[in-house]
C-alpha cells in the first residue's frame, strides 16, 4: 500500500488551478480545437455546415452545446485516415481498435500529441500514488491497443524503470513480478485477478509482493472488485479511464487521496454529459453518456465524442479538476432480459458479496421458449476446498436469490469447475450472447 500522495508541489499547477483559470483555458483551447477540425477535416466542415454552427461564433463553452456529435460510426466511415487533421507526413503514431465487427476505428497522433499523452499518463500515475525511481511493471498489452504504450511512455516521463511486459504468459509475469520487484504494475482489473490465480497455483502469496499500487482500467469493474484486488495483493487498486478515440488511457484517473471518482484532465478534454436516448444535456450530476472533446489533439481532434459510457460529473476534491463517477456500464453493455435492464457490474457487485464465490464470471443469454434467459457462470474460490454438491447447490440459490430480490430477475445459476471459464489477457469478456441474430 501506498498511503500518501504526491506532495502539491509535485502537481502541474493546473491541476490546482482555480476553476476560472480552467474554464478561461478550456474555452481558448475548444475555440482553437473548432478552427483546426473546421479547416482541416472535411467531416468536420461539412458537419458544422450542414447544422448551421461555425467556429468563430464560441464565446463560451456552453456554446459547444450546439455542434453536432461524432460517433463511432464517423469514424468508420473516414477509415482509415479522413478524419486526420494534420498532413500524414506529420502522424507519428498510429493506434487502432479491432471492433467487434467491420472495419477498426483508426487514430493518430502528432509528436506534440504523443508528447501530451506521456504527460497526462504521467499525471494520472502520480495522481494513483506513482512515483519517480518506481519500478512500473506494465501487463496491459503492446500494439495497436492503446493500453501498453500509453502506460510505457507516462511511466518513462514520470521517470520510473520501465518494465514493458505486456499481456499473456501469465506464468511469465508472476516470475517477474518476484525478481524485478516493481512498484507499480499498470493492467485490466480482470487480468490482475489471473495473475493472482497463478500466485496462488505456484504456491506464492500475492500479498507478499512488493507491489505497492496497480493502475485499472480498459474494462468496467465495481468497488467490489476493487476490495477484492486490494486485498489479495495488499496494494492499492486505482481506476483508470481513457479511450482511444480521445487519446487512450489518461483522459482520467483516480487520485490515491480519495479514490472516489476519476479526475477528469480538464486542460485537455471537455466532458459533458447527455441523455443517450434524446442528447440533451442532463441537468448538474445527473447520471448520462459521456461527451469529449479533445482541446488540444493536433493529428486527431474530436469533437462531442459519444463514449456510450455512463457516468455523471462531480466537483474536485484533491485537485480541483471535476471527477467522473466510476463507470461501470456502457449503454452498449446493458442486457435486457425480458424486459428487465441489466448491467454485468451489478451482478459482479452481488457475486463479490458471497465469500464462496470467485471474481470469474460470464453471463450467458440464449432463448428459451421464445423467451430471452439469462445464465450466470460463476466459479467457486478455490481457497475455499473442494465443496459438496449441496452447498454449491446452496450457493448458486443464494445467488439466484439475490439477483431475483436486487434486479426483479429470475436468472439461473451454474456453479463451475475452477478454472473453467475464460481467462482474458486483457478486456475480460462478461457476456456470451447466444441468441440467434435474425
Ligand atoms: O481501453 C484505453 C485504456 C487502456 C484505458 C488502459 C485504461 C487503461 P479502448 O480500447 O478504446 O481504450 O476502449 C475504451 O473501454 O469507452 C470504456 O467503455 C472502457 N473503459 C476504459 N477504461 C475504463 C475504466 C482503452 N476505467 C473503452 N472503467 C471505454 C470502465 C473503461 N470502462
Amino acid at each position: 500500500m501506498r498511503s500518501a500522495g504526491a506532495a502539491k508541489h509535485d502537481l502541474d499547477p493546473i491541476e490546482i488551478a482555480s476553476r476560472d483559470e480552467i474554464t478561461a483555458l478550456q474555452l481558448e483551447r475548444l475555440r482553437w480545437t473548432l478552427k483546426h477540425a473546421y479547416e482541416n477535416v472535411r467531416h468536420y466542415r461539412d458537419a458544422f455546415d450542414q447544422a448551421g454552427v461555425h467556429p468563430d461564433e464560441v464565446t463560451d463553452l456552453r456554446d459547444l452545446a450546439r455542434f453536432p456529435f461524432t460517433v463511432k460510426d464517423d469514424l468508420r466511415q473516414n477509415y482509415p485516415f479522413g478524419l486526420f487533421a494534420v498532413p500524414r507526413e506529420q502522424v507519428m503514431r498510429i493506434h487502432a481498435s479491432s471492433g467487434t465487427t467491420g472495419r477498426p476505428t483508426v487514430v493518430g497522433y502528432t509528436a506534440r500529441d504523443v508528447s501530451t499523452w506521456a504527460d497526462l499518463m504521467a499525471r494520472s500515475m502520480r495522481a494513483a500514488g506513482g512515483r519517480k525511481g518506481d519500478i512500473v511493471h506494465v501487463a496491459y498489452g503492446y500494439g495497436l491497443f492503446t493500453g501498453g504504450l500509453g502506460a510505457h511512455y507516462g511511466a518513462e516521463r514520470l521517470g520510473c524503470t520501465v518494465i514493458p511486459m505486456s499481456g499473456g504468459q501469465t506464468a511469465r509475469q508472476v516470475q517477474l513480478i518476484s525478481d524485478f520487484r516493481p512498484d507499480m504494475i499498470m493492467v485490466t482489473p480482470s487480468y490482475m485477478l489471473a495473475i493472482g490465480d497463478e500466485f496462488e497455483r505456484q504456491g506464492l502469496d500475492p500479498r507478499a509482493t512488493s507491489l505497492k499500487v496497480g493502475l485499472h482500467g480498459a474494462e468496467p469493474w465495481t468497488n467490489a472488485m476493487r476490495q477484492e484486488i486490494e486485498q489479495r495483493f495488499a496494494m492499492d487498486a486505482i481506476d483508470l479511464y481513457g479511450l482511444s478515440e480521445i487519446i487512450g488511457p489518461g483522459v482520467s484517473c483516480e487520485c490515491i487521496e480519495s479514490k472516489d471518482g476519476l479526475h477528469i484532465w480538464e486542460d485537455h478534454f471537455y466532458p459533458e454529459i447527455v441523455d443517450p436516448a434524446t442528447g440533451r444535456p442532463v441537468a448538474d450530476g445527473q447520471t448520462g453518456e459521456l461527451v469529449l472533446t479533445s482541446l488540444t489533439k493536433e493529428a486527431f481532434p474530436i469533437i462531442r465524442y459519444r463514449t456510450r459510457d455512463l457516468t455523471r460529473l462531480l466537483p474536485g476534491t484533491a485537485r480541483s479538476m471535476r471527477r467522473m463517477e466510476k463507470v461501470t456500464g456502457r449503454t452498449d453493455d446493458m442486457l435486457i432480459i425480458r424486459g428487465v435492464n441489466v448491467f454485468p457490474s451489478q451482478i459482479e457487485e452481488l457475486i463479490l458479496k458471497d465469500s464462496h464465490l470467485s471474481p470469474h464470471y460470464v453471463l450467458e443469454i440464449y432463448r428459451r421458449d421464445h423467451l430471452d434467459a439469462l445464465d450466470v457462470v460463476v466459479e467457486p474460490r478455490p481457497d475455499l476446498g473442494d465443496y459438496d454438491e449441496a452447498t454449491q447447490r446452496a450457493c448458486a440459490q443464494n445467488l439466484s436469490r439475490a439477483i431475483k430480490s436486487y434486479l426483479g430477475l429470475s436468472v439461473g445459476v451454474r456453479m463451475a469447475e475452477v478454472g473453467e471459464i475464460e481467462r482474458s489477457v486483457g478486456k475480460a469478456r462478461r457476456v456470451i450472447d447466444m441468441r440467434v441474430k435474425a
